[in-house]
């Protein structure tokens, strides 16, 4: 057995000088080293010998089976630089072919929109101020003037972490207590701040809702803010968002943080008002909540609600973008289809 193994060795290496290209590189290891090859049934059948003979066939089979590998090894490198060679040789590189195309990324629509609401409230002169996504159920409910088991927390369906009074902000309202606290310096100095963010809410997923999405919140206080200020406010970003042609609507709402309290349509962007799928044929589309802080909101923030007032609202970007242009469906927007999102 010995010796027929050297002589498959002796073989071998001899075949393996005369392979020229890869098809006959892969049928030589598919011969020897392969799970069938000659060398590897010639291990395989070491048990078949007398005990005294196994090791030195062992030993010698596995110094075979290395060296033809390094042969094979060095061989294949060989084969691919002369392959190479060849091809450089035969085909010719056409240096006046264009070049691929490079693929670029784009801004998500939601982001976009969110910027174009940023820059007009910024010369507006209202900062950015951001605050967690992760929230405690004070700053989401309590100092928003709704305290624990009180009714009106139904109107956020709400995602509740495994620590209990830890939660995913409903909606970016927390942000105006974190505002009031950090710029509001104890209730002695103005605020005008926007806060953008993600919100979370504990929904069945459908073409109109969907279980995250994106809020604009606005604060402003000061001394001697009125409803006229939040309501001329407001009908200003519109203008300045939709066009001077569109018009807006207020109507009364209820939000337990402010008081009054307001939600504000716009004519429907599609149809301009005459009615279309999109706004349910009413012509009007609802872009924000809104309304005067309540006078427990301010002095949860640190200000005497006797000397301070303010008004806050809350816009959705992805409604107005699905009103930009004409989104029928929301869940597009986290759906990372690029279909979709190559699309702005
Ligand atoms: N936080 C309210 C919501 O998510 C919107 C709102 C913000 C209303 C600010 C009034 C003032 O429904």
């Amino acid at each position: 057995m010995l010796e027929e193994l050297e002589a498959t060795y002796a073989q071998a290496l001899d075949e393996l000088k005369d392979v020229r290209d890869s098809a006959a590189l892969k049928e030589w290891e598919r011969r020897y080293l392969g799970k069938k090859g000659a060398i590897t049934l010639a291990a395989r059948s070491t048990g078949q010998l007398p005990p005294e003979a196994r090791a030195d066939f062992g030993k010698r089979v596995n110094t075979i089976k290395n060296e033809l590998s390094a042969a094979f090894a060095e061989r294949e490198e060989a084969v691919r630089q002369h392959e190479l060679a060849r091809m450089l040789e035969e085909g010719e590189i056409d240096v006046t072919l264009p070049g691929r195309p490079v693929a670029l990324g784009g801004l998500h629509p939601s982001t976009q929109t969110l910027r174009r609401i940023a820059a007009i409230w910024a010369e507006m002169g209202f900062q950015v101020y951001s605050s967690p996504d992760v929230e405690t159920d004070d700053y989401n409910f309590t100092l928003l003037n709704i305290p624990p088991h009180h009714p009106a927390r139904d109107m956020w369906d709400t995602f509740h972490t495994t620590t209990p009074g830890v939660l995913l902000r409903t909606h970016t309202s927390p942000g105006q207590i974190r505002a009031m606290h950090e710029l509001g310096a104890g209730g002695t100095q103005p605020v005008r701040v926007i806060l953008p963010g993600m919100c979370y809410r504990y929904e069945q997923i459908s073409a109109r809702s969907e279980i995250q999405f994106n809020q604009v919140e606005g604060l402003a206080v000061g001394r001697n803010i009125r409803l006229t200020d939040l309501k001329g406010t407001i009908a200003e970003f519109a203008r300045r968002l939709f066009g001077p042609e569109k018009r807006l609507r207020f109507r009364g709402s209820y939000f337990p943080f402010t008081e009054p309290s307001m939600e504000v349509d716009v004519d429907c962007i599609l149809c301009g008002g005459k009615g279309c799928p999109v706004c349910k044929y009413t012509g009007w589309l609802e872009i924000a909540g809104c309304g005067m802080v309540h006078p427990v909101v301010l002095e949860n923030g640190g200000y005497d609600p006797t000397e301070w007032s303010g008004f806050a609202f809350g816009l959705g970007p992805e409604r107005i973008t699905m009103q930009m242009h004409g989104i029928q469906d929301i869940r597009y927007f986290w759906a990372n289809d690029l279909r979709f999102l190559e699309q702005f």
